[in-house]
């Protein structure tokens, strides 16, 4: 961590204490206040994180005022256009983007273990067929731990590096299996052959009845839409699996942890809801109708796709993922999609709307990815978990870090309790 050549002065009643400051490479500064309740006696209350650095981080940066995102220095718009999935895992782990030499090894080393226990399939039957693939996902990912407990060891760095490469080689062969299942298709294994996102494509859409030949411009635009989900700083699933990993959880319960939270319709869960949203909206005309709603206050209808807590400014990545839209429902030959066309409208006339001007309102990440997806033909229920299997390596390497911290302590918030003073017990006949 950086030496602290400010402080911030504080006064609690008679108390002065004086916070080191700390200046980031780059973002605002941050005042620690680690020792502020034992030289203060009292807490700092931020419900929401909307004002704390729960840690530090050499991996991902975001300038929300200006709309930028960089892995560890690099734009994510040029990852994108320049770089592909697993050389984007590579650097989010290693902090370096690969010499050809070790991206070849990497990928192989990836390649190599995409493959699961074939006593996993068994654990998939146990699943309703009608469970929602996210369900599914939560539970096989937790259930690795299980399956290959020898990476489960936390304080051996081989064992580690073995559980990351498992999790990330193996993530698309568990949603595509999740997603099999829920269709009634038998499970299609992965070919080592074939790139990681080529090979998600085929374990989802073929069948062995016969022949599929994955397409190079979905296999480039599913690739694309990975990098755009890999890694997202301290987010709430991130945070979540920082804190899971806190108490010394094993990988994959962990990583099982980060896959629960990422699926509420506030994070992940946004690109399903989104297309659900545009879909119900269904014609340009119906536009202001969903506008008005998302700003009368006594309506808990919010337009999904739009905002974000870092944010406030266009998400660099609703930009690429928008490019991403036209470019590939063109080549489908599909570029009059209706929904599309709701989308265009609905972000034109959101942006026009002073209520989300003042607010700072603008597309999301998940906003356009869901016309892409569908467009590929996954259905909705498989959006989320496609997030899950990208972010998946930017939970990793977030995990990783946070094992090498030597400032690691479990993570354990503080309370403003709001609720009754100590009171004696009341007998049952007296109730
Ligand atoms: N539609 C209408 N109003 C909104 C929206 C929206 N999508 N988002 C925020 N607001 C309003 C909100 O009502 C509040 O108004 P006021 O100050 O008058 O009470 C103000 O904007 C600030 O909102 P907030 O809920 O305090 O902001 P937050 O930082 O806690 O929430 C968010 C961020 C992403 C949860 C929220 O913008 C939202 O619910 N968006 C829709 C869901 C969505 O698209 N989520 C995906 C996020 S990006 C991918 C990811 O992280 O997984």
């Amino acid at each position: 961590m950086a030496e602290s050549t400010k402080s911030a002065t504080l006064t609690v009643g008679d108390k002065t204490v004086e916070l080191p400051i700390f200046t980031p490479t780059s973002g605002p500064d941050v005042i620690d206040i680690r020792k502020l309740y034992s030289q203060a006696g009292v807490f700092t209350y931020d419900p929401g994180f909307t004002s704390t650095a729960s840690c530090d981080s050499t991996i991902t940066f975001i300038d929300g005022d200006e709309g930028i995102l960089t892995h560890r220095g690099y734009a994510i718009g040029e990852l994108a256009e320049k770089s592909h999935y697993l050389e984007v895992c590579f650097l989010l782990l290693y902090g370096e983007l690969p010499s050809p030499k070790q991206l070849e090894e990497f990928e192989d080393l990836v390649t190599n273990h995409t493959m699961l226990h074939e006593q996993m399939m068994n654990f998939f039957r146990g699943f309703r067929r009608d469970a929602h693939p996210m369900a599914v996902m939560v539970g096989v990912v937790g259930a690795m731990s299980a399956f290959y407990h020898d990476s489960t060891d936390i304080n051996d760095p081989h064992q580690r590096d073995v559980a990351s490469i498992r999790l990330i080689a193996k993530m698309p062969t568990i949603a595509a299996m999740a997603y099999k299942y829920t269709i009634g298709q038998p499970f299609v294994y992965p070919r080592n052959d074939l790139d990681y996102a080529s090979n998600f494509l085929r374990m989802c859409f073929a069948v062995p009845a016969e022949d599929y030949v994955v397409d190079p411009i979905l296999s480039r635009a599913m690739d694309r839409i990975f990098t755009l989900h890999a890694d997202h700083e301290q987010n709430a699933s991130t945070s979540t699996v920082r804190l899971a990993s806190s108490s010394g959880a094993n990988p994959f319960a962990c990583i099982a942890a980060g896959i629960a939270c990422l699926w509420g319709p506030a994070h992940g869960g946004a690109n399903q809801a989104c297309l659900e949203m545009l879909k119900e909206i269904g014609t340009p005309d119906r536009i202001p109708e969903f506008i008005a709603r998302a700003k009368d206050k006594n309506d808990p209808f919010r337009l999904m796709g739009f905002g974000h807590r870092v944010y406030k400014n266009r998400d660099p990545r609703a930009t690429v993922m928008k490019q991403s839209a036209d470019e590939v429902l063109e080549l489908l030959g599909v570029d009059n999609n209706p929904i599309l066309q709701v989308a265009k409208e609905l972000e034109k006339q959101a942006l026009a709307d002073p209520y989300f001007a003042e607010k700072k309102l603008f597309p999301n990440v998940d906003f356009y990815s869901g016309i892409i997806l569908e467009a590929m033909g996954f259905p909705t229920s498989m959006f989320t978990p496609i997030f899950a299997l990208a972010r998946t390596v930017g939970w990793i390497s977030q995990w990783e870090e946070q094992l090498n911290d030597p400032q690691l302590k479990i993570g354990r918030p503080r309370q403003l309790y709001q609720g009754e003073d100590v009171r004696p017990y009341v007998d049952i006949e007296n109730r």
